[in-house]
Order: C-alpha cells, then sequence, then structure tokens
C-alpha cells in the first residue's frame, strides 16, 4: 500500500517541490521517515500519531515508512507535518483528488494546523511543478493569495485537510482581500531638510541609479535626518518586487496578519552592535540577515565607525554580489541582497575633525585607524562618498524667509524618469538599475567621448584608482546622464560622477 502526497521544501528563500510517499508492510509496528529528513522532521513522528488519532482516524497499527523525494537534498521544517500526517490516513483510502493539489502545515497533538515559515516560496514552488490547489494553514492564506493563478484551501484542523481529500468537506472558495498599503506620508519628507543641496543631488543620483552612498560628516549635521527619507523618494514596488520581498520575510518568519504582504520598500537600520550572523544571515537554521530583509530597499547602517571591522568586511560581497551564499554541510544557501547601502560616519572618533569651530581630541593614530576601517575594501565596494557639511547660518536664516527646501515628490519624480530610462534599456536582462552593470554591460552602456574619456583618463592616474573604482565611477556617470535624459555620457556628467570619489583629506 503506498501513497504520494506533493509538498516544497526550501534551501535559502528558494522552494523545490518534494513528494512524499508513503508504505506500509507487515512486520513490527514502527514509524520511520527518511529521504535526509532533519530533527525537525522526525520530530514529526511524535506529533502525528496523537494528532491522527484526535481526529477519529486510525493510526496504521503496521510498518510506516515516509520517503521524502528527492532524497538527496537535505529537508527541514514542520511544514511536513501536514503532507506527512494526509499520506498516512490516506493508506488504503479512495481518494477523490490529489494529483493537483499540494500540502503545507504544521500539525498541533490535538490536530491543529499551525502556521508555518516560507509558506509564499514554497506555493510559487508547487506552482512551478504544475499543482493548482494548495492546502495551507489559515494563517498563511493572506501571504500567499498574492499569487493569484492558485486555489487557496486554508485548513485550520487535520480533520478538515482529510475530508477534503476524501470529498466529505468542501471549503468555500477563498476570497482574497485587499491588501491596505501604508501610506508614504508616514516616511518624513526631504522639504524638513534645510540647505543640504548638494548632498540631495547625491541622494538623488544614489536612489536613481541604486548606487550605495558613504556620507561623512560631523555630528549633527543631518547624516541621520537624510538616510531616514530615502525611502520615500524611491520608486513603488513592482508586483515581482513584492512577491521577492515577501518571500524573503516570510523565510524569516516576519510576517503578520496585520502585515501579510511586503507592500512597500524596506529600510533596515541595525545597530552597530549587531553580528555577524544577525547582518548576513545564517546561524544553525539559516535565517536571513538584515542584508536580505533590506532586499530591494535601503540597508542604513548608521555610525559605520561602530560596527564590528569583522561585520563590516563579511559585507562585502554580499554588496558586490547582490546575493549572500551561506555553505551549510550538505548545501549552498543563497539569500537575495540587492540594496541599496546608505551609510552615515564620523570623520573621526569624537567627530569634529573637519569642525573648524570646534576641537578634535582625536589623536593622529586614532584618526588613521578611524580611517582605515571606514575607507579600506569596504568603502571601495560603495559607488558615492560624499562629505556633508554642516548648514550654514545663511541657510538657517533663509527658512525664516520661508524658502521652501526641495520636497521628496519633487526628488522622487526625478528618480523615477531615471529609472523608466534603465528599465528600458536593461529589458529582459534581468537588471533594473545602472549600479548593477558587469564589466561587459559597462562597455556596451557607458561609452564615452574623446574629452570624456581624457577625463577619466587623467582622474585614473591622479586619485590611483582600482579598475573597480573606474568602473564604479563610469555607472554612475551613466546614471547622472539617465537623470538628464541623455542617451550619450557627456564630459560635465563624468565630471560630476568624479565628485563622489573626493579625496576626503586624509
Ligand atoms: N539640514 C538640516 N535641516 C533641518 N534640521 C537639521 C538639519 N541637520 C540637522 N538637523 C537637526 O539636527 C538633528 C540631528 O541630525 P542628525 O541627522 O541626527 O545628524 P547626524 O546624523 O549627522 O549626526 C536632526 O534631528 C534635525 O532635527
Ligand atoms: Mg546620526
Amino acid at each position: 500500500m503506498l501513497t504520494k502526497v506533493k509538498t516544497a521544501m526550501l534551501s535559502g528563500v528558494a522552494g523545490y517541490p518534494v513528494t512524499v510517499e508513503t508504505d506500509l508492510h507487515r512486520g513490527m509496528p514502527g514509524f520511520h521517515i527518511v529521504g535526509l529528513a532533519d530533527t525537525t522532521i522526525k520530530e514529526a513522528s511524535q506529533r502525528i500519531k496523537p494528532a491522527i488519532m484526535n481526529c477519529g482516524y486510525i493510526f496504521p497499527s503496521e510498518k510506516v515508512t515516509v520517503n521524502l523525494v528527492p532524497a538527496f537534498k537535505p529537508k527541514e521544517g514542520s511544514h511536513f507535518d501536514l503532507p506527512i500526517a494526509i499520506g498516512i490516513m490516506m493508506l488504503g483510502e479512495y481518494v477523490i483528488e490529489m494529483e493537483n493539489t499540494g500540502f503545507l502545515g504544521e500539525v498541533s497533538l490535538d490536530g491543529r494546523i499551525n502556521e508555518i515559515r516560507g509558506a509564499l516560496p514554497l506555493a510559487i514552488a508547487l506552482r512551478k511543478s504544475g499543482i493548482r490547489n494548495i492546502v495551507l494553514p489559515v494563517g498563511n492564506a493572506q501571504e500567499v493569495s498574492i499569487l493569484e493563478d492558485i486555489n487557496i484551501i486554508p485548513v485550520s484542523h487535520l480533520k478538515e485537510a482529510a475530508d477534503h481529500v476524501l470529498g466529505k468537506w468542501r471549503p468555500d472558495i477563498y476570497k482574497r482581500k485587499e491588501i491596505k498599503k501604508m501610506s508614504r506620508k508616514a516616511i518624513p519628507d526631504f522639504a524638513q531638510v534645510v540647505g543640504q543641496e548638494s548632498v540631495k543631488r547625491a541622494i538623488v543620483i544614489g536612489a536613481a541609479g541604486n548606487h550605495g552612498m558613504l556620507m561623512m560628516g560631523s555630528p549633527g549635521c543631518g547624516k541621520t535626518m537624510m538616510a531616514r527619507r530615502i525611502p520615500g523618494i524611491l520608486p513603488e514596488l513592482s508586483y515581482e518586487e513584492k512577491v521577492e520581498i515577501t518571500g524573503v520575510y516570510s523565510v524569516a518568519g516576519l510576517l503578520s496578519r496585520e502585515n501579510p504582504v511586503i507592500m512597500e520598500r524596506p529600510f533596515r537600520n541595525p545597530h552597530h552592535t549587531i553580528t555577524q550572523t544577525g547582518l548576513i544571515g545564517g546561524g544553525t537554521r539559516p535565517r536571513p540577515g538584515e542584508i536580505s530583509l533590506a532586499h530591494r530597499g535601503v540597508l542604513f547602517l548608521d555610525e559605520l565607525g561602530e560596527f564590528d571591522s569583522r561585520v563590516i568586511d563579511a559585507m562585502r560581497q554580499p554588496i558586490e554580489d547582490g546575493f549572500v551564499r551561506i555553505n551549510r554541510n550538505l548545501e549552498e544557501l543563497v539569500f537575495p541582497s540587492k540594496v541599496m547601502v546608505v551609510i552615515a560616519a564620523n570623520p573621526c572618533k569624537c567627530g569634529n575633525l573637519w569642525d573648524e569651530k570646534k576641537i578634535c581630541t582625536c589623536s593622529r593614530k586614532q584618526i588613521e585607524s578611524h580611517m582605515r576601517k571606514l575607507m579600506g575594501p569596504f568603502a571601495d565596494r560603495i559607488d558615492m562618498h560624499i562629505k556633508v557639511n554642516p548648514v550654514s547660518k545663511e541657510k538657517l536664516t533663509e527658512i525664516r524667509d520661508s524658502q521652501k527646501w526641495e520636497d521628496s515628490c519633487s526628488m522622487s519624480a526625478k528618480v523615477q524618469a531615471a529609472r523608466i530610462l534603465q528599465e528600458k534599456r536593461y529589458m529582459g536582462s534581468g537588471m533594473r538599475c545602472n549600479s548593477e552593470l558587469d564589466e561587459k554591460r559597462i562597455k556596451q552602456h557607458c561609452q564615452l567621448g574623446d574629452e570624456a574619456q581624457a577625463m577619466m583618463l587623467a582622474a585614473y592616474e591622479r586619485m590611483g584608482l582600482s579598475m573597480r573604482g573606474y568602473n564604479k565611477i563610469l555607472k554612475l556617470a551613466r546614471t547622472i546622464a539617465d537623470l538628464a535624459s541623455c542617451d550619450n555620457i557627456g564630459a560635465e556628467h563624468v565630471a560630476e560622477a568624479l565628485m563622489y570619489r573626493i579625496d576626503l583629506g586624509y
């Protein structure tokens, strides 16, 4: 006697279809789960037996063997409970419809079905394998309902799921609820930032091409204030982006009934005491770190100088590649990390190094070690380096003249226009922004005229740029040209791009 039930497994944020085969033979009573199942699944045997009995179904008195196919991939997660339980309950039954249905859910001892992590990527994997109906916990229904072409069958009890398979219970068709959007007004506006026109210009460039930015300046000059306003000028999320980000949050177990789908670009602001695992991801049961929770949004590292140097170094690869790789004993997990990195830092430990009116109390050695930490190989991977100066006295008085400073709406319009040009240019390539260009595409899309080329070569010599730094300037110049709606990158665009690689004076 054999049953086959469809479900899925997680690897990083990707799901893969799995078939649960259940076989019954004569012999000593027992319950075995094979097929590279980890302890969370092995524990299922303890939960499933009482749960089945509490539903009024009989647990077989023979030897039950459950095999998870494909067997070569390691599997974990409590969502295997439901498909395993269904596989056992259907042994010897006349099943109405199972071929086209997938099952996900954790089972309690009393048969209740509990919410699971990763429901969305699991459902996507099932859908890709051709499955159209998914039986899942009520608490996960809204999250999965973002997928439009599947039937959702929410269940709160194992008995409902079993009765459904046997055709004894017909659930109502699941009605998708409209998911409310958080108002953009919740994000503070750039209009409140006095002066700082050049920094705002840099922020528009960064947001337009999704370039990372390092802002350096004395304490109190507005770095944190401006960074917090960046999500308000980024373009709205596309449907694909919402699905992608919600998948990451689903795997991290961070979705709630109030917030079942991520509708806004994330803004993550981890504290400087964060560990490497917290930031990059990983752990014994690997979870996405802050860098992946910021995927397609902003990762803001405030006071970079306070972060542990090893943590800063560990960010190099994920920021460069747009994904995090985590090696576990048998497999490699991948979490996405396409973020706009925004970094704020003081020029020295006390913060007064660049302030003419204050005295810096740091020793030369302290200043050097601080700069080394900030401007090392990590900073080389950040496209834009910006010096933030305090607001001048004249600017402060201008507020009284009720001068209106550029607001988020105006900045956002510029970003949006440049993003549309990039989307058209990179259509079908899987890329969205200039910051993602690889070497081959830089050659293709960042061609320079004679004057601009000469300027670049001179800068290469003068600034002692790395090849990476050189390419970053080209990508930045591409964004600046896009903001000016220019097909060709001109000398003026290169000249501006070079300003964001300033020598910070040490
Ligand atoms: N350009 C500015 N316009 C208006 N307020 C500012 C400006 N710069 C700083 N502030 C005020 O000073 C406070 C401290 O700024 P903050 O962004 O925390 O500085 P930093 O992060 O550079 O140390 C802000 O909360 C804000 O009230
Ligand atoms: Mg600050």
